[in-house]
C-alpha cells in the first residue's frame, strides 16, 4: 500500500526529468549554434576586409586612410567576436553544469524513493516495527527534501515561463535592455554601425578603383611613349563594374552594360592578353594577367562584402538575437514549460505518496504487532 503510488510518481519523475534534460539541452545547443554562426560570419567579414587591404594595381589602390579604418574595424570586430564567444562558452558551461547536477539529483531522488517504497513494503509485511520506525524517520527527512526540490522546480517552471514571455516582449521591443542580454548579448551598436559603414565604404572604393583602372588605363588606346598607360593594350573595350552604392553609400541601380561583381571575373577573362617579360601585351587584349588578378580579387571582395551586408545590418538592429528568441519562444518554450511541469508534478506525487505510505506503514506494523499480542494473550488465557 502506498508503494504503487510511489512507483507511479517515480516513473513520471524519471520520464519528466529525461525529457526536461533533453529539451533544455536542445535549447542550449540551438542558442549556442546561433552565437557560433554569428562569430563565424564576423570572422569571414574580417578575412575579406584583410584581403581588400592588399588589392591594388600600380598607382591604383585603396586610400591609406581607408586602410587605417579597416584596421580599426578589424579590431572592433575581433573584440566583439571574442566577447560573444567568451560569454557564450561561459554561459554554456554554467548552464550545462547546473543541468547535469539537476538531472543527477532527480535520478537519485527517484531511485532512493523506489528503494524506500520497497523497504517499507517488506518491513511492514514482516511487522519489523523498530525498523519501520527508523525508516519512517528517514522517510520524513527525504519527504522534506523532495518537497523542497519540488518547490525549486515549481520556481524554475515559473522562471522559464517568465523568460519565455520576456523573450516575446523583447522581440516586440528589442532595444530594451533586459536580463536576456546575459543569454545572448547583442553586438554593441557602435561596432555594428562602424562595421557596416566601413564595409560599404570598402565596397564603394574598391569598385570605384577598378572602374578607374578600366576607364583611365585599360580602355585608353596606348599613347606612343612607353609607360604605365602604355602596355600595348588593344581590342574591344573592357566593361566596367556595377557599383552597388552611390558615393553617399545609398543603394544604386546598375546601368545597362555594367557587370555584376559576382560574375565580372568570368567576363573579364576574355580581355586578358599574353604578356612579354616586361608586362607588355603581345597579342590583342586590354588586361595583363596581373591586372586581371587584382581586379578579380577586388570584385570578389565586393561580392563577399555585399553578401554579408544583410548579416551586418542584422547585427546592428540585433535581429540575430531576435531571430533566436523567436525560434526559442516558438519551438523550445512549449516543451521546456511542459516538461518542467512534469518534473514538479512527479516530485509532488512522490512526496505525497511517500508521506501517505509512511503513515500506512506505521499503522500496519502496529496492527500486526497488536494482532500478535492478541494471539499471544488468547493462547495464554
Ligand atoms: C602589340 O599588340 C599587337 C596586337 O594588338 C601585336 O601584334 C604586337 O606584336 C604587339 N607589340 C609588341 C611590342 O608586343
Ligand atoms: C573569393 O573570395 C572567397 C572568400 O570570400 C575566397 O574563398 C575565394 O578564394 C576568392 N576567389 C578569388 C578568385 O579570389
Amino acid at each position: 500500500m502506498g508503494s504503487e503510488q510511489i512507483c507511479i510518481g517515480c516513473v513520471i519523475l524519471y520520464t519528466g526529468q529525461g525529457k526536461f534534460h533533453d529539451s533544455t539541452r536542445d535549447t542550449l545547443d540551438f542558442v549556442v549554434k546561433q552565437s557560433k554562426d554569428t562569430i563565424y560570419n564576423l570572422n569571414n567579414v574580417l578575412d575579406i576586409l584583410a584581403t581588400s587591404k592588399g588589392i591594388g594595381v600600380d598607382q591604383f589602390s585603396l586610400p591609406s586612410s581607408m586602410k587605417n579604418n579597416i584596421d580599426r574595424v578589424d579590431e572592433m570586430i575581433s573584440r566583439a567576436a571574442k566577447s560573444l564567444d567568451f560569454e557564450t562558452q561561459n554561459n554554456e558551461k554554467d548552464i550545462k553544469d547546473v543541468l547535469n547536477s539537476v538531472r543527477l539529483a532527480l535520478i537519485i531522488v527517484a531511485a532512493v524513493m523506489l528503494l524506500l517504497a520497497l523497504l517499507g513494503f517488506l518491513l511492514s509485511i514482516f511487522g519489523l516495527q523498530v525498523l519501520v520506525y527508523i525508516l519512517v524517520v528517514l522517510g520524513w527527512i527525504l519527504v522534506t527534501a523532495t518537497f523542497t526540490l519540488c518547490a525549486i522546480f515549481l520556481t524554475l517552471h515559473n522562471v522559464m515561463g517568465d523568460t519565455c514571455v520576456a523573450m516575446d516582449e523583447w522581440v516586440q521591443n528589442p532595444m530594451a535592455h533586459t536580463a536576456l542580454d546575459d543569454i545572448l548579448p547583442c553586438i554593441d551598436n557602435a561596432t555594428a554601425q562602424e562595421t557596416l559603414f566601413q564595409t560599404k565604404d570598402v565596397t564603394f572604393q574598391l569598385v570605384d578603383m577598378v572602374n578607374k583602372i578600366i576607364k583611365n588605363v585599360a580602355n585608353i588606346d596606348p599613347p606612343p611613349f612607353p609607360g604605365v598607360l602604355n602596355y600595348n593594350q588593344s581590342g574591344p573595350l573592357v566593361p566596367v563594374l556595377c557599383n552597388p552604392l552611390n558615393a553617399d553609400k545609398t543603394d544604386r541601380k546598375c546601368h545597362v552594360g555594367e557587370l555584376d561583381v559576382s560574375n565580372a571575373a568570368q567576363v573579364w577573362k576574355a580581355y586578358v592578353c599574353q604578356v612579354s617579360a616586361k608586362d607588355i601585351c603581345t597579342n590583342v587584349g586590354r588586361l595583363t594577367p596581373t591586372m586581371y588578378d587584382q581586379m578579380s580579387a577586388a570584385a570578389n571582395v565586393s561580392s563577399g562584402l555585399s553578401h554579408y551586408g544583410p548579416f551586418l545590418a542584422g547585427l546592428m538592429d540585433c535581429s540575430f538575437v531576435r531571430v533566436t528568441f523567436v525560434r526559442v519562444h516558438k519551438d523550445h518554450c512549449p516543451k521546456l514549460t511542459k516538461y518542467s511541469k512534469w518534473v514538479y508534478i512527479g516530485l509532488a506525487m512522490v512526496s505525497a505518496a511517500v508521506m501517505l505510505s509512511l503513515v500506512l506503514w506505521v499503522l500496519y506494523a502496529r496492527e500486526r504487532r497488536h494482532r500478535k499480542y492478541t494471539k499471544l494473550a488468547v493462547a495464554v488465557s
